[in-house]
């Protein structure tokens, strides 16, 4: 999808000529002379349309317009969410088959935040999967223009927001891809793919390499799998080699059965997303591609498949991590932590000024914060704060966790440094104590986005978060100029 920013007053929006034109109306909008602003006026005085947030009306070949569709869509204070719930509502005419050409304008003034919020849900109400579902069915609407009163003012903010819906796209897609379209070998072949961006590079380890790093975690989790496992290290260099870099971690399950101790059948399904950590640090990367900041980010995601089998993994083993730990592992479901802890050691040898570890980790989080905040955990305070605050402003949220050291009294064994599982109490809370372990003299963060990264039910899918998070708080890194965007009309692809 291509986006395109444009200054337009309501007098401009009217003559663009496109199949959809989507004005959104702040409270207390004041009319002009034009015809959109008569529209508005005489809908209001009519009781057929509010400005609330969700309230909208559609209209067909309105006089005076040259649009053939028009939507008024209430967008009441014009924040992130207002703007998430208008087009949320408008999602069904944007995936619509005539709508190729749209053009979406605020009427009033936009504030960065609007913009962004703007950009993304357009993208987010239009996304269609594609991957394994006829091309027949793909996302109609190939061009969106956005219009603002001041366009300059806005065009760093624009830049933004299109990487990271390239970004988020890139995660979603690869998020809902089945397990039998995005294994280990297929993410580690996305990633190759990137590094054909400039400033990205790839490297990619096999099982021999992964045991001569000596990952006995890692290695335990994938055994019961035909699947090959894949370590994968992106490398984003965008700033002086002596600059430490940022390393982001990715949950790379690309599908958790639980193994031995397996899950049970209803909604096994989901547990295709459990990669959904993985795909955000790719989408992240896609959005630096776009972007080219100055700034230098590592990207690990130690993927594989968590399965039963002769070979696999039994409950009560002990293996031996990278960092000399030896682990018990009481509950191979609790299969995540032991992905990651290998890649939080190898995580060290990079210098880094900051690790954020991303993962779909556990059914604990989803029932502490649901779907609305992703759990943050963080050894740093400055480091929570910066996450905390990108969250807020992409609307991709998070909420801090406790780390009390009292949380991992449950993860005690008599058979190993540490056991892989404590009780149920605070079990988002006790997974991360389990990483915290792992974590070398660094700056850590540790975000679950296992209630987050998608959604169950009638609208299954993946979100793409928290990518918005991630790529705001990397900028926030950057030294203070501008991104170096590449050009202004982005192309966004998926994956
Ligand atoms: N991938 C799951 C976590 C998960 C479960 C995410 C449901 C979203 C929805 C993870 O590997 C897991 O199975 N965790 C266990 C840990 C437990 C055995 C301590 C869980 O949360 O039940
Ligand atoms: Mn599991
Ligand atoms: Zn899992």
């Amino acid at each position: 999808m291509n986006f395109d920013l444009k200054t337009l007053d309501l007098a401009g929006a009217a003559a663009e000529k496109c199949d959809l034109l989507v004005l959104l109306v702040p409270e207390g909008f004041v009319a002009g002379e034009d015809a959109l602003s008569a529209l508005v006026a005489q809908a209001s005085k009519a009781k057929d349309f509010e400005t609330k947030p969700g309230k909208s009306l559609q209209l067909y070949q309105a006089p005076g317009v040259a649009a053939r569709r028009v939507v008024l869509a209430g967008v009441g204070k014009g924040d992130g969410r207002s703007v998430r719930q208008a087009l949320g509502s408008v999602a069904p005419v944007l995936r619509g088959a005539s709508v190729k050409r749209a053009v979406l304008c605020l009427a009033g003034k936009a504030l960065p935040e609007t913009l962004a919020a703007m950009v993304h849900n357009v993208a987010s109400a239009s996304y269609v999967y594609t991957t394994t579902k006829p091309k027949a069915e793909a996302r109609t609407l190939a061009r969106v223009v956005v219009g603002v009163s001041d366009s300059s003012a806005l065009a760093q903010a624009f830049d933004i927001s299109v990487a990271v819906v390239a970004g988020v796209e890139t995660a979603r897609e690869w998020g809902n891809r089945p397990a039998n379209h995005a294994t280990p070998t297929l993410l580690s072949e996305a990633a190759k793919e990137l590094a054909r961006h400039p400033g990205v590079q790839c490297k990619v380890l096999g099982p021999a390499q992964v045991a001569r790093l000596g990952m006995g975690a890692f290695m335990a989790v994938a055994r019961g799998s035909e699947e090959e496992l894949r370590f994968i290290e992106l490398r984003y260099n965008g700033a002086a080699k002596t600059q430490p870099p940022v390393v982001l971690v990715g949950k790379g399950i690309t599908f958790d059965t639980g193994g031995i101790s397996i899950k049970p059948a209803p909604e096994m399904d989901e547990m295709k997303f459990d990669m959904c950590g993985a795909a955000s640090v790719l989408g992240v990367f896609r959005a630096l591609a776009e972007l080219q900041p100055s700034i230098n980010v590592v990207g690990l995601i130690p993927a594989c498949e968590n399965m039963p089998d002769g070979r696999s993994v039994k409950p009560g083993d002990v293996v031996t991590s990278m960092s000399g730990q030896t682990i018990e592992v009481l509950n191979t479901d609790a299969e995540g932590r032991l992905v990651l802890c290998d890649a939080l050691t190898y995580a060290a040898r990079f210098k880094p000024a900051a690790v954020v570890d991303i993962a779909t980790l556990t059914g604990a989080c989803v029932i502490a914060l649901g779907g609305v905040r992703s759990g943050l955990f963080a050894t740093d305070d400055a480091l929570a704060d910066a996450l905390h605050r990108a969250g807020e402003a992409a609307d991709d949220l998070c909420w801090r966790m406790p780390l009390d050291d009292d949380y991992a009294e449950g993860l005690k064994t008599h058979f190993a440094d540490v056991g892989n599982v404590a009780g149920r109490p605070a079990g988002a809370i006790s997974a991360a104590k389990f990483l915290q372990r792992f974590v070398g003299e660094f700056p850590w963060a540790h975000l679950d986005i296992a209630g987050t990264a998608w959604k169950g039910g009638a609208n299954k899918g993946a979100t793409g978060r928290p990518v918005g998070l991630l790529v705001h708080y990397l900028l926030g890194a950057a030294t203070p100029a501008a991104p170096r965007a590449r050009a202004r009309k982005a192309l966004v692809r998926a994956a």
